[in-house]
């Protein structure tokens, strides 16, 4: 069903008069001199509709503000049904017929739901993570969606914080590679087709620097890390057109994020000019009262405007304030106009000027959703995104003739914490594919044994008994365990990195009614955890984070062997709370610990803990063997207009094929700043026959090797710097080419 639309009068008077014509400058111009104040300011207005709930219940009259003009976006409203008759309402009886924006949190998903972001991440595969928002684009996009509020680019160096789930990890580079490739999937090349959709980075800045990792905490850093950290990523969605941002929650260095001129007026129009729209978060402008920026509600809505907030979700400050602070003179009329200027913008650009109801489609929504095509990607992504962080004695993968096999653990069977967080319409109740239920494919059910033994959360160890009886009867014993959906995502930080519960009681519990038994550890969960333990309790340990929609079918796939498994670590994994945080690219200090002794007095070490994390940023083990020879440069010396090629065989020293990623990292010696001691500046991610070798290749110019001075100003230095081509961050330098 397709349906017809009722534009007003006025509207298509002033559309027709540009009809083909691709001018949206110009045609936006045109529409505003129609527009009054009130009308302009509604555009800058959004409210949540109740397909959804994403943040404290606020009560809002939707009918009446749009019906009154007085409001242009929507977040939690979707469905074909559910927007058009909310679109219908906005076309049809407002004096100017504007159509709505609809926005939602599709974030690793619509209905098909792929591996949260951080488990895409250890993918390292931008195609496939381009591909993800593809999908997530088209699935939305057929039930009325123009927009997402993703991707979250924010750098997150704090397993404490729950929405470390959201993000790309920890590395400056590959979040931001990463960061593009959403970007990309979601906006397509052509945003006036009906299944591309406005993408927005978040949450713009900081707000992973959460002190504590306590989400909405305060963030203190220097320029010099805000600009060589956390700001990369979100400059690398506008080198590749991002429309929106999105401003966060946080305050940075005593200025709320979302009332930040230095952000949001000199970095990211002034210095990137950013041509899209600002949108705040989730009652992010009114929050500058309790932290004690802004004086009340009129106040806020005063800040946000003039800062560069173009929109207020859910803050109700701008339709009420905007009009009387622009009559006192303390919000200038042409600020007011520039953010309805840059939403209505994107209207157009959408092409809902064409057609209000381009993504309002009944046919197109009930075909697009779960398609065999996107759940076979999500399969395939569940698989690419799994970690095999330990396999001692080759447990895994599994053969389909092994005997037994006892499944044990709360999310064994569960297909419902197994979506993760920001799950969006994800059917948490029989769509997704549980760990059981991807494992007998490959296994006849009198070779499955299974007992849940306990819940994630509570204390209650009847279940324990069942659990060991099987553990006793099975070939090889397989625990799936982890955290609740809900214990990673926003307002999710948590102080006790262990696996929750008394999951890890029933650990040592099978253990040691199972001593010399092979046990494999799967896990779900939004974060890095702390596994001091359970390395030495478990054989192998897949990471399979919350693995979506397909999960259980890509899960399964790794156990034996369909997939040899590649995924690598983008967050450290700490031995212990007390380390965070910790992150591969940290500085030396004056007092860096020796090699030959870690615990040497006086040392910049830790009396109770080695400094080193349990498992390294770029960590992860293949079914197969990969050797790396030694680095070749093409030249000792870099010139500052000139380039250097790196080149390192990898070969394939193992049984079977597989894929590798091959990281370059590099340091800088001398700074007029110091440096960290090894970053990231490249990676591949190759396939390799059993015994294949390849050359992998990299060049490097000056550019690679900037970075923000003390002076602010972006820059390279001359000097000596550090090179290696590795499989992960764990290695030492062996050598150096100098810049001059
Ligand atoms: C608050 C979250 O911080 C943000 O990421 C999300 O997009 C909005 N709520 C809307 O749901």
């Amino acid at each position: 069903m397709k349906f017809s639309f009722n534009i007003s009068s006025l509207a298509i008077l002033f559309i027709s008069s540009f009809s083909f014509s691709q001018n949206y400058e110009a045609k936006v111009d045109s529409l505003m001199k129609l527009m009054t104040l009130q009308e302009k300011i509604g555009q800058t207005v959004m409210y949540g509709g109740s397909w959804d709930q994403t943040g404290p219940i606020i009560g809002t009259n939707n009918g009446k503000y749009i019906r009154e003009g007085n409001m242009g976006a929507m977040l939690n409203a979707f469905t074909v049904k559910g927007t058009y008759d909310l679109q219908k309402v906005a076309v049809e009886e407002t004096r100017l017929g504007i159509p709505l924006l609809f926005g939602y949190d599709v974030i690793h998903g619509h209905r098909t739901i792929f591996p949260i972001n951080l488990g895409m991440s250890a993918s390292w595969d931008l195609k496939m993570i381009e591909e993800s928002s593809r999908i997530a684009a088209e699935e939305a996009s057929a039930e009325g969606l123009h927009w997402t509020f993703a991707p979250m680019v924010d750098i997150a160096r704090d397993p404490r914080w729950g929405r470390v789930s959201e993000g790309a990890g920890e590395d400056v580079y590959l979040v931001s590679q990463i960061a593009k490739a959403y970007v990309k999937g979601f906006q397509g090349d052509d945003l006036s087709k009906h299944n591309t959709i406005l993408a927005c980075a978040k949450h713009f800045v900081g707000y992973g620097a959460a002190q504590a990792g306590r989400d909405y905490h305060t963030v203190n850093m220097d320029e010099g890390e805000l600009r060589n950290v956390y700001l990369p990523p979100f400059k690398a969605t506008v080198d590749v057109g991002v429309e929106t941002f999105m401003s966060a929650f946080n305050e940075l260095n005593g200025v709320p994020t979302s009332g930040n001129k230095f952000t949001l007026r000199d970095i990211l129009q002034d210095e990137w000019g950013f041509k899209g729209f600002v949108v705040s978060d989730y009652t992010s402008i009114n929050e500058m009262i309790p932290h004690g920026f802004a004086k009340d509600s009129l106040d806020a809505a005063r800040i946000g405007m003039n800062t560069g907030v173009d929109m207020d979700m859910m803050g109700s400050v701008y339709r009420k304030y905007l009009k009387k602070l622009a009559e006192q003179g303390k919000v200038d009329e042409t600020t007011i106009n520039e953010a309805c200027r840059r939403i209505l913008l994107a209207k157009f650009k959408l092409g809902l000027f064409d057609d209000p109801y381009r993504y309002i489609d009944k046919k197109r929504e009930t075909e697009t959703k779960y398609k065999p095509e996107f759940l076979a990607k999500a399969r395939e992504i569940a698989a690419a995104s799994s970690v095999l962080l330990q396999n001692k004695d080759q447990v895994l993968p599994f053969s389909k003739s092994t005997k037994s096999i006892a499944f044990i653990g709360p999310m064994v069977k569960d297909e419902y914490d197994i979506l993760g967080n920001w799950a969006a319409q994800g059917d948490r109740k029989g769509q997704a594919v549980s760990v059981f239920e991807g494992v007998s494919e490959y296994l006849k059910s009198h070779q499955m044994l299974y007992a849940k033994g306990c819940d994630i959360l509570n204390d209650d160890e009847s279940g324990f008994s069942e659990a060991i009886n099987i553990s006793k009867k099975a070939d090889v014993i397989v625990l799936v365990m982890g955290e609740g959906h809900h214990m990673s995502g926003e307002a999710a930080s948590r102080t006790n990195l262990k696996i929750p519960g008394i999951q890890p009681k029933l650990i040592e519990t099978i253990r040691e009614a199972n001593p010399n038994k092979k046990i494999v550890l799967v896990l779900m969960n939004g974060r890095p955890i702390n596994l001091s333990d359970e390395v030495n309790l478990v054989d192998s340990i897949l990471e399979v984070w919350f693995p979506g929609t397909m999960g259980g079918a890509g899960v399964a796939d790794v156990l034996f062997g369909t997939h040899n498994p590649s995924g690598k670590l983008t967050v450290t994994f700490p031995r212990n709370v007390g380390q965070v945080p910790i992150y591969y690219n940290m500085k030396n200090t004056g007092r860096p610990i020796p090699d030959n002794n870690p615990t040497e007095d006086y040392k910049s070490n830790y009396i109770d803990s080695p400094n080193s994390p349990l498992f390294v940023f770029g960590h992860g083990l293949s079914y197969t063997t990969f050797k790396y020879s030694d680095l070749e440069l093409s030249s000792s010396t870099l010139r500052f207009t000139g380039e250097i090629k790196a080149s390192a065989t990898i070969s394939n020293t193992g049984n079977r094929g597989g894929h590798e990623i091959v990281q370059l990292y590099i340091h800088d010696k001398v700074g007029s700043v110091t440096r960290p001691v090894k970053e990231l500046k490249g990676f591949q991610k190759i396939f390799l026959k059993k015994g294949e070798s390849k050359v992998v290749n990299f060049t490097i110019t000056a550019e690679d090797l900037k970075f923000y001075n003390s002076e602010g100003n972006y820059t390279v230095e001359p000097g000596e710097f550090e090179i290696a081509i590795t499989p992960s961050s764990d290695f030492k330098f062996k050598h150096t080419f100098t810049l001059e």
